[in-house]
């Protein structure tokens, strides 16, 4: 059975990836800040960890090196910070970076270790579309082009190893998060989106468990956009 990590496991989209990849057969270990819980969709093991905080990172990685090797990671916790730009702090900008970019890179890292001693693995980041647009919180633009940058580097110098890497860029997804953006800003953001509705996330996770799948075995460093058109 393909062991799977999911990050950010208990949010809107993390649900939903861990309920279609446990579907497709997997064994699917999540990881969340502590202080959050599972839903009815939860990972079939829970590893709590706060991404941010670098230290606990360090002490989560070495269990990747004993457990199960990890055959797909899904980096997809995420956070922003909404202040505007004269008001951010250094510490608000690394805590994003932090969550959005460090991790997924250390995570990638240490999995891909022993997925390079076997030949296989799929990691799958989840970006944005503000990735490439950028964004009015600006370390959250800024941590999603490093996403993609990290995304195409990774699968640059992975694929000799048998290990696809990819990412998805959604547009507005109906999760906690995009429920908590500005009114005005959401309503000027779906002008752009010519489907005329927000993504549901069964359909994010539906391209997740295909980038994760043998299904896209001739797909590296893509950035796959998932947003109604927006970017059309
Ligand atoms: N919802 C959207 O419209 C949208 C659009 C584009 C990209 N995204 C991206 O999709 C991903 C999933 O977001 P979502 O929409 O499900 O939002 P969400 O807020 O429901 O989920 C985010 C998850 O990340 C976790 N997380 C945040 N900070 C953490 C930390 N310090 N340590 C560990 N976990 C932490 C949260 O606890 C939460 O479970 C994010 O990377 C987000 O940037 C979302």
């Amino acid at each position: 059975m393909r062991v799977s990590v999911v990050t950010g496991c208990h949010g809107g989209m993390g649900r939903s990836i861990c309920a279609t990849l446990k579907a497709a057969g997997d064994h699917v270990i999540g990881i969340d800040h502590p202080d959050t819980s599972a839903g009815s969709d939860g990972p079939d093991r829970f590893l709590p960890c706060d991404l941010s905080d670098l230290g606990a990172v360090a002490e989560l990685l070495p269990q990747f090196d004993r457990d199960e090797p990890v055959g797909c990671l899904v980096n997809c916790a995420g956070l922003y910070e909404r202040k505007a730009i004269f008001d951010l702090s250094l510490d608000d900008f690394d805590r994003v970076l932090a969550v959005n970019l460090r991790a997924p890179f250390l995570l990638s890292q240490r999995v891909a270790r022993r997925m390079a001693k076997v030949g296989q693995g799929a990691i799958v980041n989840i970006a944005s579309i503000n990735g490439k647009l950028g964004s009015p919180m600006v370390p959250y633009g800024a941590s999603k082009a490093g996403l993609i940058g990290l995304t195409k580097s990774l699968a640059k110098t992975l694929a000799p190893y048998g290990i696809r890497v990819n990412a998805i860029a959604p547009g507005t997804i109906r999760t906690p998060m995009a429920e908590g953006v500005d009114p005005v800003q959401m309503e000027r953001q779906m002008y752009n989106v010519p489907m005329d509705r927000w993504g549901e996330p069964e359909e994010i996770a539906s391209v997740v468990a295909f980038l994760a799948s043998d299904a896209s075995s001739y797909m590296t460093g893509a950035v796959v956009d998932v947003a109604g058109g927006w970017m059309s």
